[in-house]
């Protein structure tokens, strides 16, 4: 069989480690795919910063040259951000590539858009990676509970506002003392405003509250609060009430199932509710449906390897469906509901 050619579009903490797994795990993806799978490029910005074990005869900062190569079978986008990103990866459609993307912005906005040149290209796209880093959410949601309702999503998407609410909570910190210590021990980026504000969880809400509704749910339709209001003394009355204080993405189906609400707010709840258990810079998300009752989803939502290995989970799927003839369930069951940011008072 022939290999299947892979192109990697940044390498970064993420891209490094799925050049490493597809390296050092290249005979058992081999053996699950059913074929060899091959890195045939890889696009950086800044080819001196790619890290050792990437071969240089790989590396390239035409990024646009090497999606229009024609022989890629599988574009793995790990760039981040709207663009180059959007382009490229509809450029890689156009010339014969699926896609395996761990984009959250670019889907929450443009998720749309993307799966329609997919569909229109008999194409791939998956991002597993994209909500929650390991945790598999998107393919559970969208398959496996395909047969069933899902009523309500709870998630604690970020990371870094978790372990910083948790810092408060354990110890009785201020928000700004929790936040100095995320930030040396580096799960806080320098500008912690996309993690603080609400903005990276309400993304990764606006694709949770689309695949779970299998409706079309953007970012600018998201509720969106942020943390950093949420004081020491919030803490003490929570505790009195028998609850912590969470950053929650919350998605919610209507009671006549015609609308879904998608809002990200810090929100009181129980200490009995599993989601309280959730401690330090770990992701959980808490699904009740119809028939299954209630499901959470644990783990690390972000990270290198982490989120390299919903990456690698995709790229074998995308390359299965690639040998088979095939493309997966995209975006095929889309069902138009009223969205909207705030729920029925
Ligand atoms: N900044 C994010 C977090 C990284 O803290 O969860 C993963 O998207």
């Amino acid at each position: 069989t022939r290999p299947l050619k892979v192109a990697l579009l940044g390498c970064g903490v993420v891209g490094s480690e799925v050049a490493r797994i597809m390296t050092t795990h290249a005979d058992d993806l081999a053996q699950r795919i059913g074929a060899p799978v091959e890195l045939a490029g890889v696009a950086v910005r800044r080819p001196a910063k790619v890290r050792e074990g990437i071969p240089q005869e790989l590396v390239t900062t035409d990024a646009t040259a090497l999606v229009k190569r024609g022989d890629i079978d599988v574009v793995v986008e790990v760039i981040g951000g709207i663009e180059p990103a959007r382009t490229l990866i509809t450029t890689a459609f156009e010339h014969g590539a699926s896609v395996v993307s761990a984009n959250k912005a670019l889907l929450a906005q443009d998720g749309a858009a993307l799966h329609a040149v997919a569909e229109q290209n008999d194409k791939d796209l998956y991002y597993e990676a994209a909500v929650a880093g390991a945790i598999p959410l998107i393919r559970p949601l969208r398959e496996s509970l395909a047969g069933d309702k899902v009523n309500r999503v709870l998630g604690i998407v970020n990371g870094t506002t978790n372990f910083i609410l948790d810092k408060m909570d354990s110890t009785g910190a201020g928000y700004q003392e929790a936040l100095d210590e995320a930030t040396a021990l580096g799960y806080a980026e320098a500008d912690p405003t996309a993690d603080v504000e609400g903005f990276d969880a309400a993304a990764k809400a606006a694709i949770l509250a689309g695949i779970a509704f299998h409706t079309r749910v953007r970012l600018d339709d998201v509720y969106r609060e942020g943390m950093t209001e949420v004081t020491a003394a919030d803490f003490r009355s929570a505790k009195e009430m028998g609850c912590t204080i969470k950053l929650l993405a919350i998605c919610e189906r209507s009671k006549d199932g015609t609308s879904v609400t998608a809002r990200v707010h810090p929100a009181m709840i129980p200490l009995t509710h599993p989601l309280a258990s959730v401690r330090g810079a770990y992701n959980a998300v808490f699904v009740e449906s119809d028939a299954a009752g209630q499901l959470m989803f644990y783990g690390p939502g972000a990270g290198g390897a982490p989120t390299a290995s919903a990456v690698l989970g995709d790229l074998v799927a995308v390359c299965r469906n690639r040998l088979n003839g095939a493309t997966g369930p995209g975006e095929s069951s889309y069902a138009a509901l009223t969205v909207s940011s705030m729920g029925e008072v």
